[in-house]
């Protein structure tokens, strides 16, 4: 063999090699981007676009000051229910104003769902918000406000289909930490529902922070699941407990939920720990617990929904520096952006322009709106599933000249 000859195997091998290694590589790639792509398996029955009307076929108040509220909810026409994924929520279109901007009569608001996949009933549980007092005082929340007054048995209500990323992974079988801080419970009810009813085995653990009993929701229901569930340590928080209330009786742990608390309560293992309350305890617990590395940490922030705040969130994005037009479709008003501006949703408001809103966060796609032309920019991933052709106005900067059919 000449070296000509052998040199040439040689290089045919190596290529060989390497076409075989990157097409290895493509396929995992695809693989793996299927897997994270995929949703749950859709029959004729599990979801639909839109808005779909349910009717509020039951509502119980849940706690003892009496200011959550849970709304049973049925679909009008009386199709099956999809399943959902415990931890999920619903998106909502209300009829009412939202004087914080928005189109007129109409505001959309998400709230997760409080009980395990039925058949037949959605829940959700809504805590009212308070006008407080202040300098200015703010006023009264719209949704929960128009929920806890307005929606009776028998009222019709506009719903999205379940959405969210945040929801348990059932066919891990590691040991499960809920960690529920005051309206941050009802994902956790789900979770815990769904898990106790499907007769899982898996250790399971509720910390649910509030200040005291009378802020405690569900309390029969849980202490019963306590009782009957050998496998389910329920770990109720008091910050301020009332008078008469006793520790080791009322609630097992005076003051918050902390990393200290969790290092003494929880023995070593690897655990799945999902977090839903209050800014404060989200920015204390999930560093902390990141830094004990002790398991996967799944977390959902509820945060206000209508508090615009203009230019809050100065971009490190690639927005151009140089002027950039964004055109309304629907009015033909072209208007020039700039950094201040803040998000699309933010502009738009800010111009008067109607668009839909709810969380305000990238979760619940209500300000989902078709490009015409141009390109964004996305602040953060979006939750919420994009189509195609269409972008995010809250977590949103254009990147060129835009023209945006709302
Ligand atoms: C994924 C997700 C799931 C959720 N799940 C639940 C749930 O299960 N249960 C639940 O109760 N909530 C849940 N929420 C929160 C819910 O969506 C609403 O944000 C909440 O009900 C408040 O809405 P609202 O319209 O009543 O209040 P808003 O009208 O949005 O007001 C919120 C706060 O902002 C203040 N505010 C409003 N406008 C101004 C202004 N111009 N100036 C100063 N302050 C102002 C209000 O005084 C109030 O304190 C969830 C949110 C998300 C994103
Ligand atoms: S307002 Fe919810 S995704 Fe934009």
């Amino acid at each position: 063999m000449t070296t000509g000859t052998l040199a040439f195997i040689i290089l045919a091998a190596i290529s060989l090699q390497v076409g075989l290694f990157t097409l290895t590589a493509l396929y995992r790639r695809r693989a793996l981007f299927c897997a994270a792509a995929s949703v749950p398996p859709a029959t004729a029955a599990s979801t639909w676009k839109g808005f779909r009307e349910f009717v509020v076929q039951r509502r119980v108040s849940e706690d003892p000051q009496g200011t959550i509220c849970s709304f049973y909810l049925r679909p009008v026409d009386g199709r099956p229910l999809p399943p959902f994924k415990p931890g999920q929520f619903l998106t909502f279109r209300l009829p009412v104003d939202d004087p914080a901007g928005g189109r007129s009569g109409s505001v959309i608001r998400c709230y997760s769902l409080s009980d395990a996949p039925h058949p037949d009933y959605y829940r959700v549980s809504i805590k009212r918000v308070p006008a407080l007092p202040g300098q200015p005082v703010q006023p009264p929340g719209v949704a929960s406000n128009f929920f806890h007054d307005r929606v009776t048995e028998g009222s019709r209500l506009k719903v999205r289909a379940p959405a969210g990323h945040f929801h348990l992974r059932e066919q891990d079988q590691s040991p499960v930490v809920l960690i529920g801080g005051g309206i941050g419970i009802t994902p956790m009810l789900s979770m815990l529902n769904r898990l106790l009813e499907s007769g899982s085995p898996r250790e399971i653990w509720l910390f649910y922070g509030i200040r005291n009993g009378r802020e405690e929701i569900m309390g029969d229901h849980l202490r019963s699941l306590a009782e009957r569930h050998a496998n389910f340590h329920l770990y109720r928080c008091y910050s301020a407990p009332a008078d008469g209330e006793t520790a080791g009786l009322d609630f097992q742990h005076r003051g918050r939920v902390d990393v200290p608390l969790l290092r003494a309560t929880l023995k070593p293992a690897h655990y799945q720990f999902y977090l839903c309350g209050p800014p404060a305890m989200m920015e204390s617990l999930a560093p902390g617990l990141e830094e004990l590395g002790i398991g996967d940490i799944f977390y959902e922030s509820f945060g206000p929904a209508t508090l615009a705040r203009p230019g809050a969130t100065e971009t490190q994005s690639e927005t151009a520096a140089a002027e950039i037009s964004v055109t309304f479709g629907r009015s033909g008003r072209q208007i020039a952006w700039d950094r201040q501006a803040g998000s699309l949703l933010e502009f738009a408001e800010a111009q008067g322009i109607e668009v839909d809103a709810g969380c305000r966060a990238g979760s619940c796609g209500g300000c989902q709106t078709p490009i015409e032309s141009g390109d964004v920019v996305y602040d953060q991933p979006a939750v919420a599933e994009v189509e195609p052709g269409h972008c995010l106005l809250c977590i949103t900067r254009p990147k060129n000249d835009l023209t945006l059919a709302a």
